[in-house]
């Protein structure tokens, strides 16, 4: 049929021309882990993205897969798909931005901390990629235990030399996705009003929501602070329940991923005041990172905020979260050192 060929050659044609624009303006992102629970959906997301040009998803298992399915979206971004360790060094040339997803995720009964000994070996060879081929991408990390794959990632960039505090964040928005989704219910108001500061890290009791810093501001009573407390800490979990060893958080994890690396390139652009969550170097605390609100620009990380005041239950809150925080630290330091 004549018609159809001609159809395709044009439309190879209109391809090509889409290639070369979407490559001159907007960003190149890669997506490591896209062929899993969040990385298909965080694909999606972020091929939706207009300030994306370039979309490389680069997974062990099914990546051409994913690939085919997410560029017939009608929107800008070429995607391209990268299987196996051999096509991690394509993958990544050239990226402005790296989002890890890879690794395994919890079932009923663990803790986060049960997925270091195979997450910590993915998440340091994925690293090493990165100082090779793209030193100066923003470095969006997912993969749990994040309290540990931050240090490790850290530990891989300082011996390769490419380490920049300012690049490498902790994606904890999740965090702070769930702490707004709760608060808004007990208040009855739209969650998109809510602005609730989650600080410390990434699990359990690190993760510290300041309720006394919500905005708008109000008030809660002993009980709501304590079931808003508990269930902002334990969500993860409620998800890993609910799916009864189907896995954890995947669709709202990848909202969350989607909203920060949005965040993360209106800051490249240079945005002003694109402030966030999320688990970086610090100085907040004695502790080497911890998450708080951070101010985004051009370079990464251009701002660090305080804790601001904290309420009795809070500053307790803080000490519990540091004690565990720090052998979670050290632990992701070791990891490389030793
Ligand atoms: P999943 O098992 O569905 O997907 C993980 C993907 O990583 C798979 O497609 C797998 O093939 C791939 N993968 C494994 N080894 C790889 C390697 N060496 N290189 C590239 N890709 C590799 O898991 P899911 O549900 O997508 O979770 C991924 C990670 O995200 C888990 O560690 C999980 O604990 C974490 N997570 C983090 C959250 C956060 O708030 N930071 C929230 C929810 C999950």
């Amino acid at each position: 049929h004549p018609p159809t060929l001609q159809m395709e050659e044009s439309s190879g044609l209109r391809r090509s021309a889409c290639r070369a624009k979407g490559g001159a303006s907007g960003y190149k992102v890669a997506i490591l882990g896209a062929a899993g629970g969040i990385g298909q959906p965080l694909a999606l997301l972020m091929k939706m993205n207009p300030l994306v040009s370039v979309l490389h998803l680069y997974d062990v298992v099914n990546a051409h897969g994913v690939t085919a399915d997410v560029s017939h979206m009608d929107t800008g971004a070429v995607v391209r798909g990268f299987l196996g360790q051999p096509q991690l060094e394509d993958a990544l040339t050239g990226m402005d931005l790296v989002i890890i997803p890879a690794g395994v995720p919890r079932k009923p009964g663990m803790t986060r901390d049960d997925l270091f000994k195979i997450n910590a070996g993915i998440v340091r060879t994925l690293c090493e990629g990165i100082s090779k081929c793209c030193p100066k991408a923003i470095v969006n990390l997912i993969s749990n235990p994040v309290n540990s794959t931050v240090p490790i990632a850290a530990e891989v960039f300082k011996k390769a030399g490419t380490y920049d505090p300012k690049r490498l964040l902790g994606v904890t928005t999740l965090d702070v996705v769930r702490a707004n989704t709760f608060v808004a219910e007990v208040l009855g108001i739209d969650p998109r009003e809510v602005d609730v500061p989650v600080v410390g890290g990434h699990s359990g009791v690190t993760i510290l929501p300041l309720l006394s810093q919500v905005k708008p501001p109000c008030s809660f009573t002993v009980e709501e602070i304590s079931y808003l407390t508990d269930r902002i800490q334990n969500g993860g979990t409620e998800v890993v329940e609910a799916k009864a060893g189907a896995g954890s958080a995947t669709l709202s994890m990848a909202y969350a991923a989607a909203k920060f690396a949005d965040i993360c390139l209106r800051g490249l652009r240079g945005d002003a005041n694109i402030i966030e969550c999320s688990f970086v170097a610090s100085q907040v605390t004695e502790l080497p990172f911890f998450a708080t609100k951070v101010r985004l620009g051009r370079s990464g990380v251009e701002e660090i905020y305080p804790l601001g005041p904290l309420n009795e239950f809070e500053r307790f809150g803080l000490e519990k979260a540091k004690k565990e925080l720090a052998g979670s630290i050290e632990k992701g330091v070791s990891f490389i050192r030793k």
